[in-house]
């Protein structure tokens, strides 16, 4: 049987990804990889995406058959440093592609929202539309997605990808990215009670609850071929919401958080993505459907974080 290996598996999506491919296909099939030196139980190799030679040892040795390639830079690290983010999601993304030519591999890919900029409509934003990132992640992933769909239409490569909106999650939290305040603002909320959040109240960007984009990554993979009519990504929804609104949602769980504003880099970059897709394609071509709204993501995420922090600090060595 051929195993799945997926790439920056200890990042925000992947470590939940990790746990259900292997909740579906059996622990010792799922092949965890990337920079860290890591001992682990489960099968795990090290993996820079940018070694091609690396890559294709792995493949081989480990009968690898599909590549969910989630290593990549986010939005506000990629702006810290460009050439960074460049090698790593465009020639990682190539050496995925070129060992997936040469293997015959399946691959998913995440493009993001940040393939659109300030050119392309902001409500409702169709499936094919202008794409003029300001960010240089926007700009790795108009190219990924071009690469994608070139490496389909040319060589035949089974290549499935999503315009992922900004995730929320309780596991593990992102890194660099601009939507990450939808994250961070929980756990302060909890811990702190107050949050100082990095863009301005009425910024309202698409979002996804965490079950709900590993659910969207897994039916797309299961899809029959010929349903899959977009191959360079697709547009990907779930809700739309404000900070304010994100605030007062918290705020009915615990009504005295309080949040602060102060707008940095990031509010442009915010800025120039739009605040609602249209996914219409998606749900057409593979079924999608999503299941958390707004209040829902506010009542389980608090549920879970105030236990997994609980949890934490009775784990804290007791200080003399
Ligand atoms: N969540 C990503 C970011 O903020 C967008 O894809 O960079």
């Amino acid at each position: 049987m051929k195993t799945i290996l997926v790439t920056g598996s200890s990042g925000q999506v992947g470590s939940d990804l990790v746990a259900a491919l292997r909740k579906q296909h059996g622990a010792m099939e799922v092949i965890e990889s990337g920079r860290e030196v890591a001992e682990q139980l489960l099968p795990y190799e090290m993996l820079d995406v940018t070694d091609s030679q690396r890559l294709g040892e792995i493949i081989e040795q480990d009968r690898v058959g599909t590549i969910y390639h989630l290593a990549g830079i986010l939005s506000a690290k990629g702006e810290r440093n460009p050439h960074l983010c460049w090698n790593v999601n465009v020639n990682g993304l190539r050496n995925v592609l070129e060992a997936a030519k040469f293997y015959q591999l399946q691959v998913f890919w995440p493009s993001s929202i940040a393939v659109f900029g300030a050119n392309t409509p902001k409500v409702n934003t169709p499936q094919t539309t202008i794409k003029e990132p300001s960010t240089i992640y926007g700009i790795t992933k108009v190219t990924g997605e071009l690469l994608c769909q070139y490496y389909a239409h040319r060589f035949g490569v089974d290549i499935r990808s999503l315009r992922l909106p900004g995730i929320i999650s309780y596991n593990t939290p992102p890194g660099g990215g601009t939507t990450d305040f939808a994250v961070e603002i929980f756990s302060e909320a909890i811990k702190k009670g107050s949050y100082t959040c990095f863009v301005r109240p009425e910024t309202c960007l698409p979002m996804m609850y965490m079950p709900d984009a590993i659910k969207a990554i897994l039916d797309l993979m299961r899809a029959e071929p010929a349903a899959i009519t977009v191959r360079s990504s697709y547009n990907l929804a779930a809700v739309s919401f404000s900070v304010a609104e994100l605030v007062a949602e918290i705020q009915k769980h615990l009504p005295d958080f309080i949040c602060h504003y102060q707008p940095d880099f990031r509010q442009a970059i915010a800025d120039s993505w739009p605040s609602v897709i249209d996914d219409t394609q998606a749900r057409i071509d593979w079924g999608w459907q999503h299941s958390y709204d707004l209040p829902a993501i506010v009542a389980d995420m608090l549920e879970h974080l105030s236990r997994k922090l609980a949890k934490e600090e009775a784990l804290q060595p007791i200080s003399s």
